[in-house]
């Protein structure tokens, strides 16, 4: 692939990656944020963290559809707005819902809190290995330690599931879309395999 639609890609989804920023800073700026503005930007940034894991697990799958490795080029970038979304939710929970109280009963009490940081926790590694120098350092254990985006996601959707209120639509469209793009991985690894995955052995002609 030539030089320019790459890069072109590149700066395409790296603004793409940033529209959820930008409609946010728009709805502060104008005041759209609802009867309480605090709880709606933390829900917005977590709904955004949760968008972006999703899209870089769907690097890969595209990757090997379309064959172009344009997709892998900017899986690590999406991986890092997922980070950048999660923690600045973090921070809008801090400030605005809890208010820096409490702090050790607002992470233990609630299991969907509970979720969201054990997501987070994991995300951790791998925006710090996320660097081309962590990952020669690393070399064969980079990838195994990556794999933890897979729990990350699960752990992140049961997070998104547990604090609905009422209407769990979306949440669970969210989640088939997660369920696949999961079980394609689970396809891959060989743990579930609908073909077989070595040809039966040969017998032994006779005459
Ligand atoms: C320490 C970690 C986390 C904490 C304390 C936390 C806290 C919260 C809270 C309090 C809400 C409900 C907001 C409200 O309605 O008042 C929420 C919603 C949400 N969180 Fe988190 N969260 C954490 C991590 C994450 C992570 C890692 C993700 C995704 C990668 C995530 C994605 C979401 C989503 C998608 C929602 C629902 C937003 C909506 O209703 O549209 N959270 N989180």
């Amino acid at each position: 692939m030539a030089a320019v639609p790459l890069t072109a890609f590149r700066v395409g989804v790296f603004f793409l990656a940033l529209v959820p920023l930008g409609l946010l800073v728009q709805d502060v700026i104008g005041q759209n944020l609802g009867p309480d503005p605090g709880e709606a930007l933390t829900e917005q940034l977590g709904l955004a963290a949760f968008q972006c894991l999703m899209a870089t697990l769907f690097m890969t799958p595209m990757s090997r559809w379309t064959g172009w490795s344009g997709w892998i080029r900017v899986r690590r970038m999406l991986g890092l707005f997922a980070f950048f979304y999660a923690v600045a939710h973090l921070l809008g929970f801090l400030q605005f819902v809890i208010g820096w109280q409490d702090l050790w009963a607002a992470f233990t009490e609630r299991p969907y809190i509970i979720f969201g940081s054990l997501a987070l926790l994991l995300m951790v590694p791998l925006a710090i290995t996320s660097t081309k120098g962590m990952m020669k350092r690393l070399g064969r254990r980079w990838k195994p330690l990556h794999r933890l985006i897979y729990p990350a996601l699960g752990l992140a959707w049961l997070h998104f599931i547990w604090q609905a209120r009422s209407d769990i639509g979306e949440m669970v469209i969210y989640g088939a879309i997660a369920l696949v793009l999961l079980g394609v991985r689970v396809y891959w690894f060989g743990w579930v395999s609908l073909v077989p995955l070595r040809s039966p052995p040969r017998t032994p002609r006779t005459a």
